[in-house]
């Protein structure tokens, strides 16, 4: 039997993560943060010295991807999620880590009966068989606010109108690109998550998910 698929896209912020190890924990499947991938490809080029990679330098780092360094601190820092936004606009970049990405989505890690990706394009791109496809969606000040709260509790200055800005510049880039923009599955279950608790996104989609698993 093949693994259940889950597929959670959405911008920066919406909660896919939260959202995505919940659901793991959950249902006992494994999990994957495909952005952690975009971030990793950028990090080795910034530690390659190398800021501002063209097209083939990008590819190539992500061919030849460390995985070790999607555990690494340094992968939430803003340069690397700038340039992990960048290098993700490049289709070489794309084309690289695809086969990853769908070896995880059919042989899950841990021989694991199910896998949640989480992402941009996994519902319309990497995945699209998947039996559930989530979309998270929040305002821009929802999420500007939660990112926020988030450096404020980790103890780091934020500046919240600074937050917003960069936010809305990473979907322009996210949504605007050529190559898998960010956008919703036809047949994805769109989730607003400004107003709703991580308690309630996450009973709508364990619903969802539980409903799915007992029609297959
Ligand atoms: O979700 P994140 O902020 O960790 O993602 C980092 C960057 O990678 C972000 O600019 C969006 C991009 N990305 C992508 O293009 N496709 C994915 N499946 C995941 C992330």
């Amino acid at each position: 039997m093949s693994a259940f698929v889950v597929a959670i896209d959405g911008p920066a912020a919406a909660g896919k993560g939260t959202l995505a190890r919940r659901l793991a924990e959950a249902f006992d499947f494994a999990y994957l943060d495909t952005g952690s991938l975009y971030r990793a490809v950028a990090l080795a080029l910034l530690r390659a010295g190398n800021p501002q990679p063209t097209e083939a330098q990008a590819a190539t780092a992500a061919a030849a991807l460390d995985l070790g360094l999607t555990g690494d601190a340094a992968l939430r820092d803003e340069a690397t999620g700038n340039l992990a936004s960048v290098v993700a606009a490049m289709p070489r970049v794309r084309t690289a880590l695809l086969g990853l990405q769908r070896d995880v989505a059919v042989n899950p890690p841990g021989g694991k009966a199910g896998v949640i990706l989480d992402g941009r394009d996994i519902g319309t791109v990497i995945y699209p068989e998947a039996p559930v496809k989530l979309f998270l969606t929040a305002s821009v000040d929802a999420r500007a606010a939660r990112r926020y709260l988030e450096l404020v509790d980790k103890g780091v200055r934020a500046d919240l109108d600074q937050i917003r800005a960069e936010i809305a510049a990473r979907d322009a880039r996210d949504a605007g690109r050529a190559t898998a923009p960010l956008k919703a599955a036809d047949d994805a279950y769109l989730l607003d998550t400004s107003n709703l608790g991580i308690e309630d996104v996450f009973a709508k989609a364990k619903t969802i998910i539980e409903k799915a698993r007992g029609t297959q």
